[in-house]
């Protein structure tokens, strides 16, 4: 039996839950969007064409922003094509997917989609094939009350209000050979830079993201981040990171540590924009984007988009599907982005549906969960308040990827208003149980609320439309209190989340 010491006290806060950290992403990209958000014509469809039975499991999801319309999508993308009368709107190639875009769905619909679910729009420009000009004119479409030739054309589109988005990318993973308009960084931060000036005209408020590294793995990282900064620093907000995660010839204790990797990415790229900072002299921190984050078998297929003269209108693409072992580092990634919380203050899940996503669809027929849907709907929900600074003290185990790593990662939350106090915890350990003490110190532990936890059996598990719910939480019944602490049994291999409430803080 391994072990594992949790040392919390409500006043030791990291900072403030951000709520952006359960964000989602929704791509023109196979069937995220058709068959996906929207199927005119299915038994569930409202008016718009939205599929209610997706949207039902969008709110247990418990998404709190969602970003569009990509991904590589956007930097080939011509926003005023997914605009206006459907009849009058073109089909157009897309050449990031390989696929034929109808655009019958496009920001109106987005917007209408994100009002459904009372989402926040995390807003994409193309600085792939476009530029500063196409940007400024999309953010007059959506943002300028009326008066102006873009916004009147929303209006006339049927919108009448701006739609207030303040949240904007500017461009995807330009460093990326794969991306259409790749740039070298200073290319790239000079054109970000110059975006940033012009949108901030419109409104100082707005909050920018600038593209980092496509991933830790890209021969440019670090580079790339500094000669970007160096450029933009005075321009943007936040920095993106994105990461996907898989197996490695079949390496689970890896895979189930993916969280360290996550864990030295986050601290790399911060280390790297406070040096810019600085060398300038500026009292500005730039905060982190994970826009993009999951796990994802790149390796399978059909990952790879079609070719030739197949342009196929919402293909099957990346539509892996998840194991109960997916599901535990889907939380243990969580672990890591939450315990970043006073530097990762944005993130999204890639994507939402169909897509690399917990959410599945049938064309015409039924939605269902993932089994990594369940570990981010239950940190969604409870993950509330101020992410606690956990002292860690423990066993370890040795990875052949990361070396030697905690065989128990924890962060915890604590929610002033409801007394609140909740911790998620991944034992990495393919073999071996934790033994795990949570103590509390700083406030009155009065009682368990809940405990379940998500694998240490059926790791292999995945489900179907109509099959169990593998990776749906299952009550824990090990948790047990003892004066300031509980204790409590990880099962190998297994995410956990324990919730318990205590008084209030003692100053
Ligand atoms: O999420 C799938 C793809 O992964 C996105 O389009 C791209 O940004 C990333 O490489």
């Amino acid at each position: 039996m391994n072990t594992a010491r949790l040392s919390l006290d409500p006043r030791r806060r990291v900072a403030p839950v951000s709520r952006r950290l359960f964000g989602s992403f929704v791509e023109h990209l196979g069937r995220c969007v058709y068959t996906g958000i929207y199927e005119p014509g299915h038994p569930t469809a409202d008016a718009d064409g939205f599929r209610r039975d997706v949207l039902a499991l969008v709110r247990e999801l418990g998404v709190t922003t969602v970003r569009y319309p990509g991904g590589n999508f956007v930097s080939s993308y011509r926003w005023e094509d997914g605009v206006g009368p459907v009849d009058r709107r073109p089909a157009r190639l897309d050449l990031a997917w390989h696929s034929l875009e109808t655009n019958a769905f496009g920001l109106d619909e987005f917007m209408r989609w994100l009002g459904q679910a009372d989402l926040e729009p995390i807003m994409a420009v193309n600085l792939g094939t476009r530029g500063t000009a196409e940007a400024v004119d999309l953010l007059e479409y959506a943002n300028h009350r009326g008066g102006s030739h873009l916004a009147d054309q929303r209006r006339a589109n049927g919108t009448d209000d701006p739609y207030g988005i303040r949240l904007w990318c500017l461009g995807n993973e330009m460093d990326g050979p794969w991306q259409v308009g790749q740039r070298s960084a200073t290319e790239y931060g000079r054109l970000a830079a110059q975006t940033a000036k012009a949108m901030r005209r419109f409104d100082p408020e707005l909050e920018l993201v600038a593209c980092g590294s496509s991933h830790l793995g890209m021969p440019t990282f670090g580079s790339w981040e500094r000669d970007v900064l160096t450029e933009a620093y005075d321009d943007v907000d936040l920095i993106s990171l994105h990461a996907y995660y898989q197996p490695v010839d079949d390496d689970l204790p890896s895979f189930l540590a993916s969280g360290e990797d996550m864990d030295r990415y986050i601290d790399a790229v911060t280390a790297i924009a406070d040096s810019v900072g600085a060398i300038r002299r500026s009292t500005k921190k730039i905060m982190i984007a994970f826009d993009e984050w999951n796990v994802w078998y790149q390796s399978a297929t059909p990952s790879t988009p079609p070719s030739g003269d197949d342009w196929p209108v919402a293909p099957r693409l990346l539509e892996d599907h998840y194991s109960v072992a997916d599901a535990v580092v889907v939380g243990g990634l969580l672990i890591s982005l939450l315990r970043h919380s006073d530097r990762v203050t944005a993130a999204c899940q890639a994507q939402l549906v169909n897509v690399i996503a917990p959410i599945m669809t049938e064309p015409g027929g039924s939605a269902w969960r993932q089994t990594i849907f369940h570990p981010f709907a239950r940190t969604a929900r409870h993950a509330r308040g101020a992410v606690l600074d956990v002292l860690r003290d423990g066993s370890t185990t040795t990875t052949d990827r990361y070396g030697e790593v905690a065989a128990v990662d924890a962060v915890s939350t604590w929610d002033d208003d409801s007394g609140e106090i909740s911790v998620f915890l991944v034992n990495r350990v393919t073999d071996t149980p934790a033994e795990v003490t949570v103590d509390v110190s700083g406030a009155h532990l009065t009682g368990i609320i809940e405990c379940v936890t998500v694998g240490g059996t059926d790791l292999a598990a995945k489900n179907t439309a109509d099959g169990p719910d593998h990776g749906a939480p299952r009550p824990n019944d090990t948790a047990r209190q003892a004066d300031a602490a509980v204790r409590l049994t990880l099962p190998p291999a297994s995410w956990t989340m324990l919730r318990m409430r205590a008084t209030e803080a003692t100053p």
